[in-house]
């Protein structure tokens, strides 16, 4: 069955670049049409302009989505142009990595509200017009940090884990308007994030990975379409692990 996305609109959180841009591309190979979000404003115009050259409509939204009156302001400016809202992926996130014991206060707060916070506001708000519709899919870029922990890491671990909790919730919350709420929990994949690992590090992981590589951004991007196709309308409340067999 080839997936087709036409006529569906979907909305990218962190989509300027990395795994976000990629999940952008793949919803718009399937025809769907997609808003770039993004706090870089840049990555994001650019972004939406080469996605319109494949065909779909597009724009790029200048938003943080740590801020809820960002938020808010985002989705009106989705809807003026979709009409409707189909798709959210909440993929934003960053990281402040470092001991517990070493933790600033203000690495704690930054990472808790960019990655955790923020689902919540863009849920909140995607859940008005999906709702209206009775229909929508909400998928959310957890982490295999969440599932398995990670020493040096426990603000990111502890959002990516509330990440998998509001995703269970509002699965349950919101299914009798027929709104499927999954999570995808990456491995570790190639992009910007990762590229702060050093050598050392990237071998010992790349060795204790069964499938022997790092992920690619496709990897989850294929994973995100599945779950945002007609294909899994019957899964709601799921984490989806694509991640070479690192956690099982
Ligand atoms: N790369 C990995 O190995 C990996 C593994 C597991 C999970 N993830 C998750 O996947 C998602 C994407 O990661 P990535 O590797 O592509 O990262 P990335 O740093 O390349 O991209 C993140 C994007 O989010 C944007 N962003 C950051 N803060 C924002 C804010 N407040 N408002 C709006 N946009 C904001 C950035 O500008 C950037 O474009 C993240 O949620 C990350 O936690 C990544």
């Amino acid at each position: 069955m080839k997936i087709d996305l036409s006529g569906k609109s979907a909305l990218i959180t962190g989509g300027g670049r990395g795994i976000g841009r990629e999940i952008a591309f793949k919803l718009a190979s399937a025809g769907c049409d997609v808003a770039i979000c993004d706090i870089d404003a840049t990555t994001a115009e650019a972004t939406a302009k080469d996605l319109e050259a494949t065909g779909i409509k597009s724009i790029g939204i200048a938003a943080n989505v740590a801020d809820a009156a960002s938020v808010e302001a985002m989705f009106k400016t989705f809807i003026e142009k979709f009409g409707k809202m189909d798709i959210l992926v909440n993929n934003a996130g960053i990281t402040r990595d470092g001991l517990v014991m070493r933790m600033k206060e203000e690495d704690w707060d930054a990472v808790l509200t960019v990655n955790l916070k923020s689902a919540f506001l863009c849920c909140r708000e995607a859940a008005r017009p999906m709702m209206k519709a009775r229909s929508g899919t909400i998928i959310s870029i957890a982490s295999i940090v969440g599932l398995m922990g990670n020493a040096g890491q426990a603000n990111y671990a502890a959002a990516k884990a509330g990440m998998i909790g509001l995703t269970k919730t509002l699965a349950k919350e919101f299914s009798s308007r027929n709104i499927t709420v999954n999570a995808v929990a990456p491995g570790f994949i190639k992009t910007a994030m990762t590229d702060k690992l050093t050598d050392d590090d990237r071998a010992k992981l790349t060795n204790a990975i069964p499938l022997e590589r790092l992920g690619y951004p496709d990897d989850i991007a294929n994973a995100v379409l599945f779950l945002a196709s007609p294909m899994a309308s019957y899964i709601t409340g799921h984490v989806l692990s694509v991640n070479g067999g690192l956690y099982m």
